[in-house]
C-alpha cells in the first residue's frame, strides 16, 4: 500500500473525514500507529523534550530529525511522513530553508516538511513548493518562539493577535502550504481560522473547530505522569504499565523465579 499524499489529506475534511496525525520518532512505534491507522506522522522537534530529555524543542538538530525520519521510515508503511524543521535550520534565509528541506526528504524519507511561523517564511515556502516539497505550517503556539513567548502560554488572546494570527495563515496558504498546525490558541480563534482557509489545520490544544487533531503520542499514552495541560487526553497511562512491568521483571529476576525451564535452551530441544 502507498502512503497517504497531500491530495488525500487536503481531501478528508471535504469528505467529511478528520485527519489524524501523531508524532513519533522510532521504527517500533512507528509500526504501531501505523497499524491503529493514523493518516499522518509527524517526526516533530518534540523529539528534544520526550526523546532526549531537554526543556524546550531548541537544541534539536537537522542531523537528529533526519536520523528519526529515516528509522519512522522504515518503520511505517501508509502513514504520510511529516519531517519537522528544527530551531535554526530554516530561520536565516530562502537558500538555508531550501537546503534543510531538500535534506529531510532526500535523507530523512519523508514527504513533506514543517516549520513554524508565518508571513515572515511565505517567500522560502513558495520556493520549496515550487521545487516539489510540500510543507505544513505551525501557527500559534509555536515552540521554538518559547523565549519570545516568555513560557509555553496561550496565544491570539488579543483582537490584534488574532488578526495577525488570520492573516499569517492565509499568506502560509497562499504561498502553497497543504495543511497547517495551529498549537495553543482559544478554541473560537482556531474555529475562524479554519473557517478563512481552504487547506485543513491540524489542531493541538486549539479546540473542535479544526480540521484534524495532533497529539505527541507518548503524551497520548500516558508516558508522563507529571505533565497534565488542559488540552491533552491521555487515551491509556503507559507511566504504570510501564513501571509496573519492568518492576515485575525486577521482582522476578531477583526471586530467582525468571527465567524458569520454560525461558531455557537445552541441547535436546
Ligand atoms: O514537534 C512536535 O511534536 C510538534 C507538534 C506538537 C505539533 O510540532
Amino acid at each position: 500500500m502507498k502512503r497517504l499524499t497531500t491530495t488525500q489529506l487536503r481531501r478528508k475534511p471535504r469528505e467529511g473525514e478528520r485527519i489524524v496525525m501523531v508524532t513519533c520518532y522510532d521504527a517500533t512505534f512507528a509500526r504501531l500507529v501505523d497499524e491503529a491507522g493514523v493518516d499522518a506522522i509527524l517526526i516533530g522537534d518534540s523529539l528534544g523534550m520526550v526523546i532526549q530529555g531537554h526543556e524546550n524543542t531548541l537544541p534539536v538538530t537537522l542531523d537528529e530529525v533526519i536520523y528519526h525520519c529515516r528509522a519512522v521510515a522504515r518503520g511505517s508503511v501508509r502513514p504520510h511522513l511529516v519531517g519537522d524543521l528544527p530551531f535554526g535550520s530554516y530561520q536565516e534565509s530562502p537558500e538555508q530553508l531550501m537546503t534543510s528541506a531538500t535534506r529531510l526528504l532526500k535523507e530523512g524519507g519523508v514527504q513533506s516538511v514543517k516549520l513554524e511561523g508565518g508571513e515572515e517564511y511565505a517567500e522560502g515556502i513558495f520556493k520549496l513548493v515550487r521545487a516539489g516539497i510540500p510543507v505544513m505550517g505551525h501557527l500559534g503556539l509555536t515552540p521554538q518562539s518559547v523565549h519570545q513567548f516568555g513560557g509555553y502560554k496561550i496565544q491570539a488572546k488579543t483582537q490584534n493577535a488574532v488578526e495577525r494570527l488570520v492573516a499569517d495563515a492565509k499568506a502560509l496558504q497562499d504561498a502553497g502550504c497543504f495543511s497547517l498546525v495551529l498549537e495553543g490558541i482559544p478554541a473560537p480563534v482556531a474555529e475562524r481560522v479554519t473557517a478563512a482557509l481552504e487547506i485543513p489545520t491540524i489542531g493541538i490544544g486549539a479546540g473542535v473547530g479544526c480540521a484534524g487533531q495532533v497529539l505527541v503520542l507518548y503524551d497520548l499514552l500516558g508516558l508522563n505522569e507529571g505533565f497534565n495541560p488542559k488540552f491533552l487526553k491521555k487515551y491509556d497511562n503507559f507511566h504504570r504499565r510501564v513501571v509496573e512491568a519492568v518492576g515485575a521483571f525486577a521482582t522476578e529476576v531477583r526471586a530467582g523465579s525468571f527465567p524458569t525451564e520454560d525461558h531455557s535452551h537445552y541441547p535436546s530441544h
